[in-house]
């Protein structure tokens, strides 16, 4: 790519440079993710039971693309681990886990989660921002580098990215992200209710309804081509879009599951190719590339 077309494509994912790297702290201290996964006494092994159920049934691919069982005895590098549901799932298939998170009140709750699993050897947690992860976490060689829904919340996900490299240990290592997709159902449907077909002000729209609180004061959305170009020091073995949610958000938040009713008619295989070219998550592996590619 010309460092003109590069310099172009960048320029669309400066939006939120601005944004002091407390405000995310605290929108995310506010809310810590998926909390309200289940109505349990948080902290109990029920809670903790819910959440992770709620989240792998809307989100099914998340265990197929994290490959919880790959990373048996392996190092695993975390980065923005919330309130731990993958975390877990990575120490309890037999990984050594480094967990950082930016916000307090999650680590707290991911923490106390590794103790109610019984799982506190297998995970170390730090509190860091991942823009400046070498000040926090001493510089290892890991085998996962695993970063799901983070990089986009975080005001130069461009710094994240050059963290990463001081984690990486060659070839050897495998590096999944996922970072939100532009050309989405989801932004389309934001498009047409929130932003009232205002494209202007779409950008801006998306960061205040991207999660379950509103108000999110960075997220940014990506084209395969932007984040190819995020990317642009490794290679990307795999990149697929996944991943629409299909159901009524008034039942969903009750802990019902009913879809809205165009979803109910859609045939289930038109649904997968639909989710498979307009889904929200954008998946990447990538390796780093060969000093002659
Ligand atoms: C959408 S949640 C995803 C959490 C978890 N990966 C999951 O899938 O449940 C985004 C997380 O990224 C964290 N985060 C955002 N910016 C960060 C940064 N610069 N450094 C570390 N964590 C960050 C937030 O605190 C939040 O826990």
């Amino acid at each position: 790519m010309s460092d003109l077309a590069s310099h172009s494509l960048d320029k669309t994912i400066e939006l939120f440079s601005e944004v002091e790297i407390e405000r995310v702290r605290e929108y995310w201290n506010s809310r810590p993710c998926n909390i309200r996964h289940s109505q349990k006494e948080i902290g109990t092994k029920e809670y903790f039971d819910e959440v992770e159920a709620r989240k792998y049934f809307v989100e099914p691919h998340i265990p197929l693309f994290a490959q919880f069982e790959k990373w048996r005895g392996k190092r695993v590098l975390e980065i923005g681990c919330g309130i731990g549901t993958d975390t877990i799932n990575f120490a309890r298939a037999g990984a050594l886990v480094t967990a950082v998170d930016v916000s307090d009140e999650s680590l707290r709750i991911a923490k106390k989660r590794a103790e109610v699993f019984g799982l506190t050897d297998r995970i170390t947690f730090y509190r860091a921002n991942a823009e400046t992860l070498s000040n926090t976490i001493p510089v290892f060689e890991y085998d996962l580098i695993y970063s799901f829904g983070v990089i986009h919340h975080t005001p130069h996900p461009e710094n994240v990215i050059e963290q990463i490299k001081q984690y990486y240990a060659g070839s050897q290592t495998i590096i999944k992200i996922m970072v939100y997709n532009k050309i989405s159902y989801k932004v389309f449907w934001l498009l047409l209710t929130e932003a009232k077909g205002k494209f202007w002000k779409l950008n801006n729209t998306i960061a205040q309804y991207s999660e379950a609180q509103t108000g999110c004061p960075v997220t940014y959305v990506y084209t395969k081509r932007t984040v190819q170009n995020l990317l642009r020091d490794f290679k990307i073995n795999e990149i697929f879009v996944d991943h629409i949610f299909p159901y009524k958000i008034s039942d969903y938040i009750n802990y019902h599951y009913v879809k809205v009713w165009y979803f109910r008619i859609l045939p289930k295989k038109l649904f997968r190719l639909l989710e498979k070219k307009f889904g929200w998550h954008l998946c990447a592996t990538i390796t780093m590339k060969n000093k002659e590619n």
